[in-house]
């Protein structure tokens, strides 16, 4: 499938007045997680830092509020335990996994509003793939911001690590995922019918993909 070229620019323009043409993300990071646990990436409406001991309740909710994950997230009530003991073993920066929290600069509070995450995929060498993942709370969905967390997960990636390729995998409903990805230039893949089971009955499940030669086509 060929790689189309996307123009995002003007659409940000409308949604974010402030957001001039050379208002990139500023990101400072080595590349390695003891780097990233103390840096952060700025875009003009939201910012990636590590998550810190007073987001644990954020993280907990995330176990047993499926409102805050969403219906295409939402797997069964799993408690917190899990998420405490990755938060223990290497504070959601690992070699392997990374989970950032997602900020928004017209909170004062720094809190959480949502969460972005990659993992290498192991079916590949080392570096080559990531698989992708952001989360918004619903009180902030549907504003941009799933869209701008994109933009700076993939920003970084393709500018911070030589990854080649990244993934991304999606219930076949999740239409603000869908926008959000086709937004950012991923390209759909393929469907993976009756994939994964949830709420009552087995899903399609449709996998994205962006190259990082799709990227320079698109900012041509
Ligand atoms: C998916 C998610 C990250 C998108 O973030 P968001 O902030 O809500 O989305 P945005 O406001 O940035 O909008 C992204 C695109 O989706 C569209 N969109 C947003 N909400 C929508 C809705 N309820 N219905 C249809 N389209 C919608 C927007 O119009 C936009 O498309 P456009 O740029 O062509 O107009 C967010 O909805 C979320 O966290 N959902 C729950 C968790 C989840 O499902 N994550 C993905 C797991 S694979």
């Amino acid at each position: 499938m060929a790689a189309r070229s996307v123009d995002t620019t003007a659409h940000d323009r409308r949604r974010y007045p402030s957001h001039s043409k050379g208002d990139y993300p500023r990101m400072e990071y080595g590349g390695q997680p003891d780097r990233l646990r103390q840096d952060v990436f700025v875009d003009v409406n939201l910012q990636l830092r590590a998550f810190q001991e007073r987001d644990l309740p954020f993280l907990d909710r995330l176990s047993v509020d499926p409102e805050a994950v969403g219906p295409f997230m939402w797997s069964g009530f799993d408690g917190v335990r899990r998420r405490r003991h990755r938060w223990e073993n290497d504070g959601y920066v690992g070699e392997a996994s990374v989970a950032l929290a997602i900020t928004l600069s017209s909170e004062v509070d720094d809190a959480p509003a949502g969460l972005a995450s990659w993992q290498i995929n192991p079916r590949h060498q080392p570096g080559v793939c990531y698989e992708v993942g952001v989360m918004i709370l619903p009180e902030h969905r549907g504003k941009g911001f799933g869209l701008a967390a994109h933009k700076l997960l993939v920003r970084h990636l393709f500018d911070f690590t030589p990854a080649h390729r990244l993934e991304a995998v999606t219930d076949a409903e999740n239409v603000p995922k869908q926008r959000a990805l086709e937004r950012v230039g991923f390209i759909l893949e393929g469907r993976r019918r009756e994939v994964y089971f949830r709420s009552g009955s087995w899903r399609d499940e449709l996998m994205y993909g962006l190259l990082r030669s799709d990227r320079q086509d698109s900012r041509q």
